[in-house]
């Protein structure tokens, strides 16, 4: 059982204009000595890790595949056979892909939304400290991964079954809630003592991904970061603000130039995932994250879209 051993380890981000993403990372991230791989795609660097998010250049400007890394070959192993058993097709990465992912070994397989998933093995560590503009660094350590990723496709249900499925993922706690013109509904799902490293929404956007997450080790860096961001006048979609217990994440949110957000965050507390049990959100215990006019118009927009099928 890989329980607790798995965490989100990187991101593969298709997007129209890597350029940008460049300028936008270095604003907001600080300097993360970008590399460019065997294939072209370009890697950021935020803590050892050769890599964790990975710009390749294409039209969707939205996820490309979900990086999930595995202790050792027979933990990946397991999950592979457990992916075989459920009927699940998986392909193994080749030399070129593992390449350019700076890891070791790689198996490929499709969630019910359509995301890639990654599941990998040995992604590369470098000594070189990266992100200076986050002097604390970010938390990463421990198994813990990079932040999270919520995906906003595909049936809840559904998507629940894959990832607490085959994947062995486990539910932390539920939302339910209306939000603005529309409802909420989500799952924030844990592999280790991280909160959350995938979150499930039903919510209407034109986005697989609705947004990505990096966990800062200090809030301080928070604040630097969300200085840095309105001075460089990236559009911001909800103002600081702190997650309700258990989570108590104080993070504010933006939009990269793909569309879809990035949230940075400090403070979450980890969960103990042995003997956890599963609760609804209580958002009164949570402050802040005040939506902008901008995102405001962004969920009408994309509210109206889905309900005329668009
Ligand atoms: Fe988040």
């Amino acid at each position: 059982m890989t329980m607790g051993r798995m965490q989100l380890a990187y991101l593969v981000l298709e997007v129209r204009r890597p350029d940008r993403w460049r300028q936008f990372a270095d604003t907001v991230f600080g300097p993360t000595e970008p590399a460019v791989n065997p294939d072209g795609s370009i890697g950021l660097r935020f803590d050892p890790a050769a890599q964790r998010l990975v710009l390749t250049e294409g039209r969707s400007d939205d996820l490309a595949a979900i990086g999930l890394e595995l202790a050792d070959d027979a933990a990946l192993d397991d999950v592979t056979a457990r992916l075989a058993a459920a009927g699940i097709p998986t392909t193994p990465g080749d030399g070129a892909l593992c390449r350019a992912r700076r890891l070791q070994r790689l198996v490929a397989c499709v969630d019910p939304a359509g995301n890639r998933v990654e599941l990998a093995v040995g992604l590369e560590r470098v000594a070189t400290p990266a992100a200076p503009a986050f002097p604390a660094g970010f938390r990463t350590g421990e198994g813990l991964g990079i932040g999270h990723v919520v995906l906003a496709k595909g049936a809840l249900a559904t998507m629940e079954a894959f990832y607490c499925g085959p994947l062995g993922f486990r539910v932390t706690e539920r939302i339910d809630a209306p939000l603005g013109p529309t409802r909420l509904r989500g799952t924030f799902l844990h592999c280790n003592p991280r909160h959350h490293s995938i979150a499930l929404f039903e919510f209407p956007t034109r986005k697989r991904m609705h947004h990505f997450m990096l966990q800062a080790n200090d809030v301080a860096d928070v604040g630097l970061a969300h200085g840095r961001a309105l001075r460089a006048k990236i559009p911001m979609s909800l103002g600081i603000g702190q997650h309700p217990a258990p989570d108590g994440t104080i993070s504010f949110y933006g939009q990269t130039p793909s569309g879809f957000d990035f949230e940075i965050g400090a403070g979450g507390r980890e969960i103990e995932p042995a003997g956890w049990r599963e609760q609804p959100i209580d958002l009164a215990r949570g402050w802040g994250h005040r939506p902008t006019a901008r995102l405001k118009l962004r969920v009408a927009r994309d509210t109206l879209a889905a309900r005329l099928g668009l």
